[in-house]
This record gives C-alpha cells, sequence and structure tokens, in this order.
C-alpha cells in the first residue's frame, strides 16, 4: 500500500469509468481485492459484507463473464439479487430506459450493475434514481471492473506495474475495454502500446498516453503483457470492409504459437470472448502463456471489492 497515502479515503458513491477514479482510488481497489481473492480460496468463500443490500443486475446486452461474476460476487457477499434481462422485460412492450429504472428502484434498490450498447447509459441512470451504479460495459465507451480485473490479474504476474510494458493488440476503435485499460493503466504508470491495423485506430488516440504500433512483431518483442482485443464483427455494421478477411488479420496480427517460441518472455491476456483463430491461434489461448482463466476468476474478487467499497465498506 505504499502508494496510497496515509490519509487517502476512498469516497465514490458509482463506478461509471476509470476516468473518474484517481490512481489512488484504482490502486485502493485493487490492494482490497487482494483480500477478496484470499476469500475466494477458502473452503466456504462467503462473507456476509453485503447482507442487507439489495442489487440489480440491469442488462440490456450479452454477457457470460461479466453478468456472472458480478452475480457470484453478490452471492458471495449475501446480498438479494435480481436479475433483469431485456429481452424477457417489459422493455419489449416499449417501457423506456428511464421508466424501467425508476419502477425498479421503487422496490428499494441499493445498487445496479448496468450493461448498454449506448455509451453513456450508466451516467443518465445517476440521474434517473439515488442508487450506486456501477458500468458493466456501455457501448464503446467504458468496461471499469474489466481493466480494474486485468491490472489485477497484470500486478499477479509484476505486482509494481510502473514501467511495464503493456501492448494491447486489436480492434482498438470498438473496444471499450482498451480506453478503460489504457485510463487506469496510465494513472498508475505503465506504458502502454496500442497495435493494430490503421483501420481499427480511433483518431487522436494517442492523446490518452498510450503509443501506437501497427507492427506486431515489434510489438511482441517489446512488451511484457499482451492483451489481444476481440475483433467486434457486431459493431462493425456501420463501417464494413475494415480488414479484408479474417484471415489476413490473423496472419497480420493474430498472436500464434510462433511468436510465444520467438519472445519467450511475455504473458498472454484477453478479456474473452475469444474468437479463437483469429485473435489468438487455438493452442496459444490454452498455452501456459495465457492467464485469460485467471482474468476470470479474478474478476470475481475484484468486483466483490468494488461493491463493498461502493456499498460504503473502508477496509475488509
Ligand atoms: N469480458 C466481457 O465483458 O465478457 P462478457 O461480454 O462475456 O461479459
Amino acid at each position: 500500500m505504499s502508494s496510497i497515502p496515509e490519509d487517502y479515503q476512498f469516497n465514490q458513491k458509482h463506478l461509471l469509468g476509470l476516468a473518474d477514479y484517481s490512481k489512488e482510488d484504482i490502486l485502493y481497489v485493487l490492494e482490497q481485492a487482494k483480500t477478496f481473492r484470499e476469500i475466494l480460496d477458502r473452503p466456504v468463500p462467503k462473507i456476509p459484507t453485503l447482507r442487507d443490500k439489495t442489487i440489480v443486475n440491469l442488462f440490456y446486452e450479452n454477457s457470460t463473464r461479466t453478468r456472472l461474476s458480478f452475480e457470484l460476487a453478490q452471492k458471495r457477499m449475501g446480498a438479494d439479487v435480481v436479475n433483469f434481462s431485456a429481452s424477457t422485460s417489459s422493455t419489449k412492450k416499449g417501457e423506456s430506459l428511464k421508466d424501467t429504472i425508476r419502477n425498479i428502484s421503487s422496490m428499494k434498490i441499493d445498487m445496479v450493475v448496468c450493461r448498454h450498447e449506448s455509451p453513456g447509459v450508466p451516467n443518465f441512470l445517476t440521474q434517473c434514481v439515488d442508487a450506486s451504479i456501477l458500468n458493466a460495459g456501455d457501448g464503446a465507451h467504458e468496461h471499469p471492473t474489466q481493466a480494474l480485473l486485468d491490472m489485477f490479474t497484470m500486478q499477479q504476474i509484476h505486482p509494481d506495474l510502473t514501467g511495464k510494458k503493456i501492448a494491447i493488440i486489436g480492434d482498438i476503435s470498438h473496444s471499450r475495454v482498451v480506453r478503460s485499460n489504457i485510463m487506469g493503466l496510465v494513472k498508475i504508470g505503465a506504458e502502454v502500446v496500442i497495435c493494430g491495423p490503421k483501420t481499427f485506430m480511433p483518431k487522436f488516440i494517442e492523446q490518452m498516453g498510450c503509443t501506437i504500433s501497427y507492427n506486431l512483431e515489434e510489438t511482441l518483442a517489446w512488451c511484457d503483457i499482451a492483451m489481444a482485443l476481440r475483433i467486434q464483427l457486431e459493431r462493425q455494421d456501420h463501417t464494413p470492409g475494415l480488414f479484408p478477411s479474417l484471415r489476413e488479420y490473423h496472419d497480420l496480427f493474430g498472436i500464434r504459437m510462433e511468436h510465444l517460441e520467438k519472445y519467450p518472455d511475455f504473458k498472454i491476456m484477453h478479456p474473452g470472448p475469444i474468437n479463437r483463430g483469429v485473435e489468438l491461434e487455438s493452442d496459444v489461448a490454452d498455452s501456459d502463456r495465457a492467464v485469460i482463466l485467471d482474468q476470470v476468476t479474478n474478476g470475481v474478487a475484484v468486483r466483490m471489492a468494488v461493491l463493498y467499497l461502493l456499498s460504503g465498506g473502508n477496509r475488509v
């Protein structure tokens, strides 16, 4: 905890994005998450910390890892949990987001975990209800708990990330994961290179404090950790033809077994879901250089820490 001042206090009510969190806030969440990670290894991995809290998981977009790990984190901590899925709700009858959240809030909800395809929806929810709002991914804007679990996993490899070389490779322009990771990693002092085809590079992204590379070989030779991002085919409807084919993408930017042999030091991460044979050769995803399933396990601990802190907890 040496980087966190003695008089530091966590004062956040929401987690809308890492843009709003200071270096100390981020390091504090990661520090707290270590305790929750240890709790997950206990024979009975449960603590009653949130037993007086009611939480709704409001998912307007598909999810496996984020939704299940939030729910597991909430249940491990004894919260009352209700799950809302847009596809089976009155949204299908035309009910607005504002009416939906205000009706749910009338059932005395303390916290809302929200995933939505539109950037800014979690922020909008803070204006509709009094509950704490946690962003579980809003369009291509932010996915803060993913970045926190990614940083936690990186710390398991390199406990001090100051000056560590992190490469993020792939579909940068459609990725909320990359935006939250760049903001978090730059704040805590890591060096970030983003790598991918020119057609996947948003304008002015280097103003976030990262460097751009279009060369996978150079990037892998440089980095301590390489995080591959999913090619988000479902978000490319408006801009078809960003690359000629998945096969060509894999040939130019896919991480393959030959790279692991050539560059023996870097570890591999991926937020999931993986397009096997596109971002990663299938054997790479299953290799002992990959920490992809560690990311998923750590996601539960990190989300426990965030829920705990936002519910008013101070120290575990
Ligand atoms: N990493 C991630 O957000 O995965 P899901 O879409 O399955 O939640």
